[in-house]
């Protein structure tokens, strides 16, 4: 067995440097000792999606990307989703342990006396357009709670960081309700704490006339399911918004806002939308290959495809898929979901995808789950960031206490102009040389 060291030689000056290696990684800032000369101020490591950075240590969530392998805190997915519940998992990912009955029925407790939402914010809602969408409302609103509850901004305070993150696993469901009965024009509806954390959120969303809400088990416990699903996946784009957010002792209202924003790009959790559009969009199996002629000639991507880290069936995947069944038996069938089992099949058969190790991801099946269960789609990503809250409250509290953590500030290759002097206004030429450069990003 050889040491646990890497050795590099310069070869612009033919030294040799020894580096550490531990856990499988060499720190970057031991590079900077690598110089070509007196004005190098050391070599750096150039990552630009941090494609092979680890950027902190992390104990919540363990990913094998090529095995298909998804635990929190150690136990397999699977077992979480068949055996727990996603109040239980929520306690496992931000605790770091499974809650004894009593620390449960004390967490169930400290959680429902958080549901309800200032009478202003609901005002705050009301501002908002008819049409607007509800994960802005929701990424809008969610910010806002800072300024309800200022001292959230003691982030080294450990009783002040369990309070606000009981509130924001259960104040979530409420903005997310409340934003989507907005959009219909309804009044909002009042938890209503006697139900579970799901059947409260269906009571939320979907209340009426009648007195009491009773939802339907098999869609409150499948959409708790899915919860526990996406609790939290170690260092996504939106964990890591919320880490680069929380580095510089933001708040953590505002860590969750800027973890939301992340979370609603359509190459993350606004993805399992951009399925369902894709999906509608197919409408009909026999014009699957010609979706599969445009995804290979790179006219666009299939949706629901493809993990940065999963090189195989990403596990929640196959969780999901057999949960729709589930649903379908109580909502009726989802026609999408012939054109999406149709369409896995035709790409996982096919060189392009087989390549690549392209699989259905998490949002491939989701959305077609919530379409049967009458969430527009709209409002999927808002479900995936009520779940993913736990995971990112875990990754911020676990960031706010690390040693080894200070404020993220990477570095750049600068690619710009060399120094040069200021041309007065009057001397540039239309058409000059000025005029042409002008072709950048913005
Ligand atoms: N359809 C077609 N080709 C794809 C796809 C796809 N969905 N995903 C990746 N590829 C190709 C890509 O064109 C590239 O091919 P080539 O080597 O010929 O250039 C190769 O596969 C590697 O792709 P990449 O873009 O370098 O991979 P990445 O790790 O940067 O991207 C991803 C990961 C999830 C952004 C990407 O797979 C994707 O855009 N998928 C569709 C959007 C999606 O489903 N997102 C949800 C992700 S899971 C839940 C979540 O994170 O929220």
């Amino acid at each position: 067995m050889g040491k646990d060291s890497l050795t590099i030689t310069d070869n612009r000056t033919g030294r040799q440097y020894e580096v550490a290696i531990t856990d499988g990684a060499i720190k970057a800032v031991d590079l900077l000792q690598i110089r070509s000369g007196e004005d190098d101020t050391g070599l750096a490591s150039y990552d630009p999606a941090l494609q092979n950075t680890a950027s902190c240590r992390s104990k919540v969530t363990f990913i094998d990307g090529d095995k298909g392998i998804l635990e929190y805190r150690g136990y397999p997915i699977e077992e979480l989703a068949e055996r727990s519940s996603y109040l239980e998992v929520a306690y496992l990912i931000v605790k770091g342990e499974l809650p004894t009955t009593t620390h449960f029925s004390m967490w169930q407790h400290n959680i429902k006396m958080h549901t309800m939402l200032h009478e202003n914010v609901k005002r705050f809602i009301d501002g908002f357009r008819y049409d607007a969408h509800p994960m802005g409302i929701l990424i809008g609103t969610v910010g806002a709670l800072s300024t309800f509850y200022p001292e959230a901004k003691h982030v080294e305070d450990l009783e002040s960081r369990r309070t606000q993150t009981r509130r924001l696993i259960a104040k979530m469901p409420t903005i997310a309700a409340y934003a989507y009965r907005h959009s219909l024009g309804l009044h909002y509806v009042r938890p209503d704490n006697e139900l579970s954390y799901t059947g409260n959120f269906l009571s939320m969303l979907f209340r009426m006339t009648e007195a009491k809400y009773r939802p339907d088990p098999v869609l409150e416990h499948a959409l708790d399911v899915l919860f526990i699903l996406h609790a939290d996946h170690e260092q996504n784009c939106s964990s890591t918004a919320a880490r680069v957010v929380g580095s510089s002792q933001a708040d953590p209202y505002s860590v969750v806002a800027a973890a939301a924003a992340a979370l609603g790009g359509p190459l993350h959790g606004g993805a399992n939308e951009a399925v369902i559009r894709m999906l509608r969009e197919i409408g009909s199996v026999s014009k699957i290959p010609e979706l599969i002629k445009q995804v290979k000639a790179g006219e666009r991507r299939l949706m629901g495809f493809g993990h940065r880290v999963y090189k195989n069936y990403d596990p929640r995947a196959r969780i999901i898929k057999r949960i729709a069944e589930q649903v379908f038996e109580v909502t009726g069938r989802n026609p999408l979901i012939d054109v999406a089992v149709e369409l896995e099949r035709i790409a996982l058969e096919d060189e392009y995808f087989i390549k690549r190790k392209l699989y259905p991801n998490v949002d491939f099946y989701s959305g077609i789950i919530y379409e049967a269960m009458g969430f527009p789609v709209e409002m999927f990503p808002v479900l995936f960031a009520i779940a993913r809250t736990s995971g990112w409250m875990a990754q911020w509290a676990e960031l706010v206490t690390d040693p080894e953590q200070k404020i993220m500030r990477p570095k750049q290759i600068y690619t710009g102009h060399p120094r040069r002097n200021y041309i007065p206004l009057d001397e540039r030429r239309d058409g000059g040389a000025l005029e042409t450069e002008v072709r950048g990003p913005l």
